[in-house]
């Protein structure tokens, strides 16, 4: 959503700033700006659409500040409160003209602060609910920043990651956090902060981390740490171990086709070290269960939201089969507010690339008020969820910039398998099972490798069916979730509308819509139902709706009478969620562009849901 960038140090903040900006566009968002500080004097520019507008009112400002300043600050805002104007763009001033604050959350008694703020004749300009709070930050303000900040943030609700300047303290920069991520970057003589480590790796690698209700105050001495009650805490200095141009598209038309064809390097280090072959077991000391622990629990609940949540449900179809425990997917949104039953003895794995989403990590926050050992499952080093819940598996699968999630669903699944099979080898299953489990594992990145292989014949279907409106996905057991991920990619890249069902489902309802012009994406590997499913597509015909059987290798003839055929590699049903879910992502994407839309940004969307 939202992103966040601030800089101090020796060179050309507003140059800093808009590049950092840029990084952060695969976020989301629908205005930028920055603000810049030099001599005593506060210079803002700020930008409806896109960062190229930004960069060029940028590049053609006399203000000095922006010409020459040394810090500042910038954002890219994902409209919430307020049409995306300029006037609701951040950074916001406050009416002296002072103090200037960037925001990403939510501050949901913005209302009343305004209405506190009004009866001391201070109005704010812009419909935001940011604006309230950098007005009272300047109304708080007695000569300290961090102190104005302190008192401010005491009588707010609700998420924030903020960066604040003023023109009073022209040597310093505050930042604050509760809810939203912020990382701070030391450089060589120069410290940069952000809601996103993609901004600042071009520069630095060493990197803090701030937890909630901290705030940092960055001056030319380096950065001091404080909590609400204004105590000094101190954090760990880690190093970021993402290399620099991962977060750049290279030769590919889109950050999405890049992440699909680094899917076999990306699976391969989820999954390095991970797997001993001599006791078929997977090795996820993250995890810290000892065997004891594993041995005692009762129920697997997976949490998570989105391609994640879907990933998930593959975990649960593993963990129940494999390991015989209990397992649930639940939409993270869904588990936090409906009082789920949850006990000690319950080992909730919550799922998120980002580690930031707010519901998933609001989840995490229940089930550990609820005492059940939590796990997470993050992409993004140094996340929320990955801090907060102490205990998990990182993906390793390197930063995910297209909005459209894809290796890390595929990296998601692997690791779900491997914690399905440590489960499973602490219970009921025997080694020689283990071990295969192991081998198939190890084969995922060679078996994505042929579907990427066969991008172009996808693309020649895709391109017949680029014209529809409507399409639908099924499947059975580990392809139903597959199915449903098919659809999720298909919808929010190309616009098309799209739904995965169950197989067995459609004739419950959906088949109502069923038409010559509303293509049907059959899911008809070879794995236990597939003959029921290729009676479910044979009925979807009988409707006259064109089918694209998705088939085993080997097994073509099963594609036969049906419209179009997409191969994917013949494995074992768990193992064929990676390569089917792969082959339908670049079905989604040559659909999206054969429809020329903004693949990597589609409309509405944030890569990152860090409100409600
Ligand atoms: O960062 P998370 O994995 O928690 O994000 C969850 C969803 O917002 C995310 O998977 C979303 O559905 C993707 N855009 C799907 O491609």
């Amino acid at each position: 959503m939202c992103g966040i960038i601030g800089y101090f140090g020796k060179r050309k903040a507003s140059e800093i700033l808009v590049d950092g900006l840029r990084r952060m566009e695969y976020r989301g968002y629908d205005s930028a700006g920055v603000a810049c500080l030099h001599d005593g004097v506060l210079g803002v520019v700020k930008n409806p659409g896109k960062i190229k507008g930004l960069r060029e009112k940028v590049d053609a400002s006399e203000l000095a500040p922006i010409r020459e300043a040394m810090l500042g600050m910038g954002h890219t805002r994902w409209a919430t409160h307020g049409e995306p104007n300029e006037m609701n763009a951040h950074p916001h001033l406050d009416a002296s003209g002072h103090f200037v604050m960037v925001h990403n959350g939510i501050i949901e008694n913005y209302k009343e602060i305004k209405a506190g703020l009004a009866q001391h004749g201070i109005t704010c300009v812009s419909d935001t609910d940011s604006e309230a709070l950098v007005q009272l930050i300047a109304y708080c303000y007695q000569g300290n920043l961090e102190k104005a900040v302190t008192e401010a943030l005491k009588k707010v609700k609700g998420t924030y990651g903020i960066l604040v300047m003023t023109d009073h303290e022209p040597e310093k920069l505050v930042a604050a956090r509760c809810g939203s991520p912020i990382v701070i970057g030391l450089g060589k003589d120069e410290t940069l902060i952000a809601s996103d480590a993609s901004a600042i790796i071009p520069h630095t690698r060493d990197a803090m981390y701030l937890e909630d209700y901290d705030m940092a105050v960055i001056t030319a001495d380096g950065v001091q740490m404080f909590d609400l009650q204004h105590a000094p805490i101190s954090r760990e200095v880690t190093e970021m171990d993402w290399d620099a141009g991962a977060a750049e598209k290279g030769d590919y038309a889109h950050f999405m086709l890049k992440e699909m064809f680094a899917q076999p390097a990306a699976i391969r280090n989820a999954i390095r070290g991970r797997l001993d072959l001599t006791m078929g077991t997977a090795l996820l000391s993250g995890l810290d269960l000892s065997p004891r622990d594993a041995a005692q629990i009762n129920r697997v609940l997976v949490i998570g939201c989105g391609t994640s949540m879907n990933a998930g449900m593959v975990g649960e179809y593993a963990i129940e089969e494999m390991a015989g425990i209990p397992a649930e997917v639940e939409q993270a949104a869904e588990f936090r507010y409906r009082n789920p039953i949850v006990s000690p003895q319950d080992l909730v794995i919550a799922i998120s690339q980002s580690g930031e989403t707010a519901d998933t990590l609001a989840a995490v926050r229940e089930a550990k008020h609820k005492g059940a050992i939590v796990a997470g499952l993050c992409n993004v080093v140094g996340s929320t969820i990955a801090r907060e819940t102490g205990r998990g598996v990182y993906l390793h699968a390197g930063p995910e910039i297209g909005v459209a999630s894809t290796k890390a669903f595929t990296c998601q699944v692997a690791v779900m398998l491997m914690m399905a099979l440590k489960l499973a080898r602490g219970r009921r299953m025997p080694r020689h099972e283990g071990e295969e489990l192991c081998r198939g594992i190890e084969r995922l990145p060679e078996l994505v490798e042929k579907v990427l292989a066969q991008s172009d014949a996808i693309k020649i279907v895709a391109e017949k069916y680029a014209d529809k409106e409507n399409a639908f996905f099924i499947g059975r057991g580990y392809l139903f979730p597959v199915a449903m991920e098919g659809a999720l990619k298909l919808k929010e890249i190309s616009y098309i509308h799209a739904e995965g069902y169950h197989a067995a489902e459609l004739k419950h309802g959906p088949i109502a819509l069923l038409q010559e012009n509303t293509p049907i994406i059959a899911l008809l590997n070879n794995i236990p139902g597939k003959e029921k499913t290729i009676g479910n597509a044979e009925e979807c015909k009988a409707r006259k709706a064109p089918v694209i059987a998705v088939v085993s290798e080997g097994d073509e003839a099963t594609a036969e009478g049906f419209d179009d055929r997409i191969v994917v590699p013949d494995c074992p049903p768990c193992i064929a969620a990676v390569p089917t879910a792969v082959a339908l992502q670049l079905l989604a994407y040559h659909i999206a562009a054969a429809r020329s839309c903004e693949i990597d940004q589609p409309r509405n969307l944030a890569k990152s849901v860090t409100v409600e």
